[in-house]
C-alpha cells in the first residue's frame, strides 16, 4: 500500500541526510509506527508521503504507483494528515475544521453536514462544541477534531504525527483505547509517529525502529521486537522491561491452559500451590471465595478474564497475598488459575 523504496532525503543546505536509503513496506489496513529519538527523520518520512517534501533519491509507491507521478491535490486529498501538535485552524469553528477536506472536494453542503455529524458521534465529540474555536476545547478535544478532520472524507492513509504527545497520561491512554478501537472497524492504512515505546506497543501492527539520520534500524511486530531487538540500540530503545511488555502484549485467553476442567458437580477447587486453600464456587461453577482448612488466613479473591492482559494478571496475583489469580469466562465461571510460573512459561514459551 504504502513503500519507501531507497528513499533518501538531504534538506537544503544540510550534508547530513534526514532519512537515509529507507526501504520498507506498509500493508493495506496496517497501523506500523514510526519511532525514534528527536531529529531521526520521522517527521521528514511522514511528509514525503504526501509530497510536502520532496525526496533526494529513491521511490515512494503509494498503492503501487510512484507519488511524484500522481497529481499532487489528488495525492494529498487521498491522505488524511494528522499534524503534530493538532494544528487546527484556528479561526475556524470545530465544524468548519472537520469539514476542510471535504469542502475542498466540492461535497454538497446536506452531505458536509451528514459527514460532521457522524464523525462528532464515532469520536465522542459533544455537538455543543461544533460551533466553538479550536482555542475554547481542551487538548484531548482538539486531538479529535484533528483525528476527525484528517478521517473526514474517508482517506485509505491516514498519517498522524505524535497525535496524543501532549495529552496528559489519563487521556492519552483512553484515545490510544479509542483509536485502536476505531482501527478495528475502519482498517485504515495509518502510520502513526511517537516518542513513546509503550503507546507503540500497544497501537503498532508492527514498529519501524530509526536511528539517526533516518536510519531504519528494525520493522518488526512488537512481540518480536521486544524478544529479538536487533542491535543495542534497539535493545535501549525498547527499554529495561522488555518481559513486562511482553505481558502487556499477551492475554490470559492466550495461556495455554487446555480445556477448563468439569466443574460442574463441585462445590470446591484446590489452590494450585498452597494445599490450605480451596476455592468455593457455587452451583453455576462461578467463584465465591478462597476458604482455609486449618485456621491460615485465607487470600482474597482475584479473578481476570480472558481478555485482560497478562500484565494486568500479574498486577492482580501481586496484589493479593494468594499468588494465584482466578481465570473466569465471560458468564464468571472458574476455567483455571492463573500463577506467576503460567507467566513464566508463556514468556519462555
Ligand atoms: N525544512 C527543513 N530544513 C532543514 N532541515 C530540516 C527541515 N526539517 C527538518 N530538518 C532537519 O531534518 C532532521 C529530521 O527532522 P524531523 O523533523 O524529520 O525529525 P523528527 O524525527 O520528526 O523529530 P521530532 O521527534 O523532534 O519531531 C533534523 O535534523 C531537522 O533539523
Ligand atoms: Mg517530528
Amino acid at each position: 500500500m504504502i513503500e519507501f523504496d531507497a528513499v533518501t532525503k538531504f534538506h537544503p543546505g544540510k550534508s547530513e541526510p534526514a532519512v537515509s536509503d529507507l526501504s520498507l513496506e506498509i500493508a493495506a489496513g496496517e497501523l506500523c509506527v514510526f519511532i525514534g529519538p528527536s531529529g531521526c527523520g520521522k517527521t521528514t518520512s511522514l511528509r514525503l508521503i504526501n509530497r510536502l517534501e520532496t525526496q533526494s533519491s529513491g521511490v515512494i509507491r503509494v498503492n503501487g504507483v510512484a507519488n511524484d507521478a500522481m497529481d499532487v491535490v489528488t495525492l494529498r486529498r487521498s491522505i488524511g494528515f494528522m499534524m503534530q501538535n493538532a494544528a487546527l485552524f484556528p479561526h475556524r469553528t470545530v465544524s468548519e475544521n472537520i469539514a476542510t477536506v471535504p469542502r475542498l472536494l466540492g461535497w454538497k453542503p446536506a452531505d458536509i453536514g451528514a459527514r460532521v455529524e457522524e464523525l462528532t458521534t464515532l469520536l465522542g465529540l459533544p455537538a455543543e462544541l461544533l460551533g466553538r474555536y479550536p482555542g475554547q476545547l481542551s487538548g484531548g478535544q482538539q486531538s479529535r477534531v484533528a483525528l476527525a478532520r484528517a478521517l473526514a472524507s474517508d482517506p485509505p492513509v491516514v498519517l498522524m504525527d505524535e497525535p496524543f504527545a501532549a495529552l496528559d497520561p489519563v487521556i492519552r491512554e483512553h484515545l490510544q483505547d479509542e483509536l485502536v478501537a476505531l482501527q478495528r472497524r475502519l482498517r485504515k492504512t495509518i502510520i502513526l509517529v511517537t516518542h513513546d515505546m509503550d503507546e507503540a506497543m500497544r497501537l503498532g501492527d508492527r514498529i519501524a525502529v530509526f536511528e539517526g539520520h533516518g536510519q531504519l534500524a528494525q520493522f518488526e511486530a512488537p512481540a518480536q521486537l521486544l524478544a529479538q531487538p536487533k542491535n543495542d540500540f534497539v535493545r535501549q530503545f525498547v527499554g529495561s522491561d522488555p518481559s513486562l511488555k511482553r505481558l502487556a502484549l499477551m492475554k490470559v485467553s492466550d495461556l495455554e491452559t487446555g480445556p477448563a476442567p468439569d466443574t460442574s458437580h463441585v462445590a470446591s477447587i484446590g489452590h494450585p500451590l498452597d494445599s490450605r486453600f480451596t476455592l468455593a464456587l457455587n452451583e453455576r461453577s462461578q467463584p465465591l471465595a478462597w476458604h482455609s482448612s486449618n485456621g491460615a488466613k485465607a487470600p482474597k479473591l482475584a479473578v481476570v478474564t480472558g481478555e485482560e492482559t497478562l500484565q494486568q494478571a500479574l498486577l492482580k496475583i501481586l496484589n493479593n497475598a494468594g499468588s494465584t489469580a482466578v481465570h473466569v469466562d465471560i458468564e464468571g465461571r472458574y476455567k483455571g488459575c492463573v500463577t506467576c510460573y503460567c507467566l513464566y512459561k508463556a514468556l519462555n514459551s
